[in-house]
């Protein structure tokens, strides 16, 4: 059924003609969102997340290609796209002085073309979601860095779209703000069943929110799978195997290779660093090997891989740099 996916992107590419040549931004991307999914596009900056998340959503041409957006093509149906779905930007605008949060959240309803009171009572539901309720007649710049974000996103969110577009919604908040901002995302999923395409360079963000990932580097999708499944698929587990001091690492490499399946074999600090498929269930048979060779075990501990061993592995870097900023304290009202 063509309705349950919500987007379906086709060799979808985008470049940009600058002074020192051509960006190809976007090489032609093909994925697909199911309703009702929360898909993460992950990478690190310049990754081409932005461009294609502005060419969904009506925003920018792409140069070649295209795509489905809530059942409608891209191209030649704009309006019907625009009207299903909501786009929070990377960064929010910065605000007129004095604009009220409630005021501005009814106009926009308004330019979207609800009737006042259709447009107030949605700001009577979609404050609440958002934990905006009682700041309806703050001034926007008045709003904390958690706040603001949350207003960013019911802004999204004023005309009921089926489908949101969320860029970067948790950059720059402190990690209690963000989690906060977690869960709202997630409800408005679980309870309004609104299916959600985020950005992040975030990590943990990718694995604690969405579903799938879109692993995303140098304009490219370079992985489409749930982060559980990319990370089993890619990386493996990892056993730290520590042994007596009286044992031959020669030997004790020989029988763990002759026990189990390895796929990488590393001696480190904490031991032998043991790459397998499924830890769990290769940590019997390794130690049954080394106990008939009357090998004394002293410590054994599986760890499993981390979204940054993926990305590490796809593209050779590591998505690090992007992780999680150190909590700001929050500025003094001034
Ligand atoms: N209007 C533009 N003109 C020229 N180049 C552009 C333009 N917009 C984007 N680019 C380039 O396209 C590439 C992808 O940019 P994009 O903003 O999509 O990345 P991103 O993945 O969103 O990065 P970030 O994590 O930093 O937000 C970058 O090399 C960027 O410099
Ligand atoms: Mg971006």
């Amino acid at each position: 059924m063509a309705e349950s996916r919500l987007i379906e992107a086709r060799s979808l590419a985008r470049s940009f003609k600058t002074k020192g040549g051509t960006v190809e931004a976007v090489r032609g991307v093909d994925f697909e969102v199911r309703a009702g999914e929360i898909v993460g596009l992950l990478g690190p900056n310049g990754a081409g997340k932005t461009t294609t998340l502005r060419m969904l959503t009506t925003l920018l041409e792409p140069t070649s290609g295209g795509a489905r957006v809530a059942g409608y093509d891209l191209q030649s149906q704009p309006r019907e796209v625009r009207r299903r779905i909501g786009y929070v930007a990377q960064v929010g605008a910065a605000p007129s002085a004095g604009t009220l949060v409630g005021e501005e959240l009814v106009t926009q309803a308004r330019l979207q073309g609800l009737s006042k009171a259709d447009a107030r009572a949605r700001l009577v539901k979609v404050a609440p979601e958002l934990s905006l309720d009682g700041l309806e007649r703050r001034a926007l710049q008045e709003l904390s860095g958690g706040q603001r974000r949350r207003f960013d996103v019911a802004l999204g969110l004023m005309h009921t779209p089926q489908l949101v577009f969320l860029d970067e919604p948790t950059t720059g908040l402190d990690p209690q703000s963000r989690a906060n901002l977690w869960e709202h995302i997630r409800r408005l999923r679980d309870e309004d069943g609104v299916t959600i395409l985020l950005t992040t360079h975030y990590l943990d963000e990718a694995d604690a929110l969405a579903d799938r990932l879109l692993v995303m580097d140098d304009g490219r999708i370079v992985a489409d799978d749930t982060s559980e499944a990319l990370k089993a698929r890619i990386s493996g587990d990892v056993i730290v195997l520590s042994v007596g001091d009286g044992a031959d690492p020669g030997s004790v490499e020989a029988v763990v290779r002759e026990a189990v399946g390895v796929r990488k074999l590393h001696r480190g600090d904490g031991g032998l660093n043991i790459t397998v498929d499924k830890g769990a269930v290769a940590v019997a048979p390794i130690l049954r090997a080394l106990d008939a060779a009357a090998i004394e075990v002293e410590g054994v501990a599986v760890s499993r891989p981390t979204l940054d061993d993926v990305f590490l592995t796809l593209t050779g870097r590591s998505l690090r740099e992007g992780e999680a900023p150190a909590p700001t304290p929050e500025p003094l009202a001034s």
